[in-house]
């Protein structure tokens, strides 16, 4: 990996890839905010019939689609590969498989055509999510990352310098989501599933706990409270007592989101900071962007947060990230690799890439 000062005046393309996860997806972005295409061919129809996300089929299915999707991108821009300044790619985290796939693509596609490569971090693709639908954003801010696979409260300091303010210790906000809505027969994708049913419900009927971690006061814990709605539930059998599906949901809901709220705004105020965004696929809730909502108004600070589809996975978030990441003179070499578990703020360093 290279670094140097690299920004210029002119218009930078990028050709983004995205295969972390279940959506083989591929955008061109141009300036880091500016969407000029963005394809996304999900997989979720497959995965729902067993009940969540298999990594084999993840990846074979990625390797089916993306030279297809990558097409479509560059066709729905009205652009050749060899008008873009850079592709850029998710390499961690996520499925080591299905990174891959992206990752050995994108290199691919950058040895042929000499276009220059960028690694991506996943986590700082959904943040950089923001910089599209919200044009006026700029660092420093807080962001609350809440998806499938990853609950942080980040402080944004500066295009692509990250502080971890707290994560989850155990299962990830989404991931609560998906596991409920499973146990109370609503089945996969469970966050959207969950939202929806929870606006016929009363979220105060059930006093679900609010977790608090003891040495830290940013950091997430959610098993107890899928552990607490799995406890209810089978008490509910054993009295033979009836389930009403939608005040659970609501009552799990609550729960969940005033746990996100009240760390997200001790962490704003704590920052001193007058910005806070939401990124990842629970960002769509219509609950939690409701309470956000009302919090930062109550307290004069700017909410931001993407639109629904910028939420969930997608590589438009990905070539708005690398935009940053292109400005700051960084390029990968062909000994770029997945990193399943790569850490928001790691740099993987290898061979100069391509400049
Ligand atoms: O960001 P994302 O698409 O993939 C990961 O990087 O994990 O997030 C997917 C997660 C799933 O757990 C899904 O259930 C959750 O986001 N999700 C929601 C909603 N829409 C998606 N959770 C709560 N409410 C929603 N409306
Ligand atoms: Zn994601």
């Amino acid at each position: 990996m290279q670094t140097e000062n690299q920004c210029s005046d002119k218009d930078i393309t990028i050709l983004a890839i995205e295969s972390s996860c279940d959506e083989t997806a591929a955008a061109v972005v141009r300036n880091g905010r500016e969407v000029l295409s963005n394809m996304i061919s999900s997989q979720i129809d497959l995965h729902t019939l067993y009940g969540g996300v298999v990594p084999e089929i993840a990846s074979r299915k990625h390797t089916e689609r993306i030279n297809q999707v990558t097409g479509e991108a560059l066709a729905a821009a009205g652009m050749t590969l060899q008008e873009m300044d850079a592709v850029a790619v998710t390499y961690g985290p996520g499925l080591v498989g299905a990174l891959l796939v992206g990752v050995s693509f994108a290199k691919a596609v950058s040895f042929a055509s000499g276009i220059p490569l960028i690694g991506v971090h996943h986590i700082e693709g959904h943040i950089s999510a923001n910089y599209i639908d919200n044009k006026e954003l700029e660092p420093p801010f807080v962001c609350l990352v809440v998806s499938g696979g990853h609950s942080h409260l980040v402080r944004v300091r500066d295009y692509g310098e990250y502080e971890i303010l707290g994560r989850t210790r155990d299962d990830a906000a989404g991931e609560a989501f998906d596991k409920v809505a499973r146990a109370i027969g609503l089945g996969y994708p469970g966050g959207p599933k969950i939202d929806k049913v929870s606006k016929e419900g009363n979220p105060d009927a059930i006093p679900f706990p609010r977790a608090k971690v003891a040495d830290s006061v940013y950091d997430f814990s959610f098993s107890g409270l899928k552990s607490a709605v799995l406890n209810y539930l089978n008490s509910c059998e054993m009295k033979g007592i009836r389930v009403c599906q939608a005040d659970v949901a609501a009552s799990f809901q609550k729960a969940v989101v005033d746990v996100l709220v009240e760390h997200s705004m001790q962490a704003v105020r704590e920052c001193g900071s007058d910005k806070f965004a939401i990124a990842g696929g629970v960002a769509s809730n219509t609950a939690l962007r409701a309470a956000l909502e009302k919090e930062c108004a109550a307290r004069g600070i700017a909410f931001y947060r993407p639109t629904p589809i910028m939420c969930t996975d997608n590589a438009a978030m990905i070539g708005a990230a690398a935009y940053y990441e292109y400005c700051r003179g960084v390029r990968h070499g062909y000994d770029l690799n997945a990193v399943p578990n790569l850490k928001l703020g790691d740099r993987v360093q290898g061979s100069p890439g391509l400049v």
